[in-house]
């Protein structure tokens, strides 16, 4: 294998972090980040608008939390000044991701390698158009975000299954084994990286994400890898981007970057593409020239206004969510102690394991479509995530802890 050169500016180098189990404690989250439910009930999105108003709504990765206010300002701004029409084709978001990862990641972008599109699944789609001909294989490690799947069909690929490796100690964490096997199977020719992983939340080491980078640059598979639970990274856990590990991972690496799950922006449809290598950043320069039109102007705008100005807000939110990890984790041991659960170390979602949960048992292998019905509390159901979802659902847990308490005894009284 040729050895690392410093063709990017080298990174400090990032401590893996043992795992932390999250502790309880007894501060309570700024109350004034989550409006009142009749407030949320006010919104018009799809957390808000999918079902009737006796439903807890916890499925959809979209955040309760008041605005950032440097975002919202900007946001104002721009209705003000009827400033609504297309973006504009300046460096303006790559910069502001550029000073980002500096500052969240200790990690160097270069602005020339930032390209802005719609969103990560539009990024991801684009990006496997130019990688993949109809009939090859992308890997992905289920349980994983469930688009995954359909956006490698989306483009004619076949997806195909890695699951996540289960230790001795229950730990769920990237197989790199078989994800050698399958890296040397003929037609493989990209891997979709979670990182940090949806739904388990888990944050990859420095360590796995190197070796990956090695096994992809040894069988010429490309990997793409979804960052956009990244500045959502709890207290315990170091995300490492990949482009950040090695020149292996520059050469084969595409990553994606969006302010809509860190700062509640996925209505405004701004994300970015990074490449940190010439031969990745080819076909990313293939994209239509017109993409920069189908990106949401405002978007544009509040990311940048989340990027520059939204650290004080983030480690808000980023406290009120390790704080909501606890209360999760102390609610169902009191009221559901056989319900499964690994508190994240990024991201505001909770996968649940009903496997074992008597009132449960026996109705089949989606508790949420269960709990929709005799709790009025939605989930996301596990069937989304294939075979390895079976009596699983995942819960957002991004809301006041009020309402968490309260969708847990609603949960705990239907089983
Ligand atoms: C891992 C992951 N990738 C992508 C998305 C969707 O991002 P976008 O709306 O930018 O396509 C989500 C949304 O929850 C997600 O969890």
């Amino acid at each position: 294998m040729t050895p690392p050169q410093p063709r990017v500016t080298p990174q400090q180098p990032h401590k893996t972090q043992p795992r932390v189990t999250p502790q309880p404690h007894h501060t309570t989250p700024q109350t004034h980040l989550v409006p009142p439910l009749p407030a949320l009930r006010g919104r018009r999105s799809a957390k808000w608008r999918s079902h009737p108003a006796d439903v807890l709504p916890l499925p959809v990765a979209e955040m309760d939390f008041v605005l950032a206010e440097p975002v919202a300002q900007a946001l104002r701004e721009a209705v003000d000044r009827s400033d609504t029409g297309y973006a504009a084709p300046t460096r303006d978001l790559a910069h502001a991701l550029r000073g980002y990862a500096r500052r969240a990641w200790d990690w160097t972008v270069d602005p020339d390698h930032v390209r802005t599109v719609t969103d990560v699944g539009l990024g991801i789609v684009e990006t496997l158009r130019r990688l993949v001909s109809p009939g090859d294989r992308v890997a992905v490690s289920p349980p994983v975000y469930e688009p995954f799947g359909w956006w490698i069909r989306e483009v004619g690929a076949q997806p195909v299954d890695v699951p996540l490796a289960t230790r001795p100690d229950g730990e769920r964490r990237l197989d790199l084994s078989a994800l050698e096997e399958t890296f040397a199977a003929p037609g493989t020719v990209a891997y979709l990286l979670c990182n940090p992983h949806n739904p388990l939340g888990l944050v990859h080491t420095r360590e796995e994400l190197t070796t990956l980078a090695e096994l992809a640059d040894q069988y010429g598979v490309h990997v793409l890898s979804d960052e956009i639970h990244a500045p959502l990274t709890l207290p315990g856990a170091v995300f490492v981007p990949f482009l950040s590990v090695s020149e292996a991972a520059r050469r084969r690496g595409f990553a994606f970057h969006s302010a809509s799950k860190g700062w509640n922006l996925a209505g405004l449809k701004a994300a970015t593409v990074v490449t940190a290598d010439p031969a990745p950043k080819r076909y990313v320069d293939r994209f239509s020239p017109h993409s920069l039109f189908r990106t949401g102007h405002l978007g544009v705008l509040a990311t940048v206004a989340a990027y520059e100005h939204g650290d004080a807000w983030l480690a808000e939110v980023v406290r009120a969510l390790d704080h909501n990890r606890v209360l999760l984790g102390e609610l169902l041991a009191r009221h559901l102690p056989t319900v499964g659960y690994r508190p994240p170390d990024a991201g505001f979602l909770a996968w649940l394991d009903f496997r074992r949960v008597p009132g449960a048992a026996g109705r089949g292998d989606d508790p949420a479509g269960y709990l929709l019905e005799t709790a009025r509390v939605a989930l996301t159901s596990g069937l989304g995530y294939g075979a390895e979802g079976r009596g699983f659902a995942r819960l957002n847990f991004a809301c006041a802890p009020d309402t968490l308490t309260e969708a847990v005894s609603r949960i705990a009284a239907a089983c």
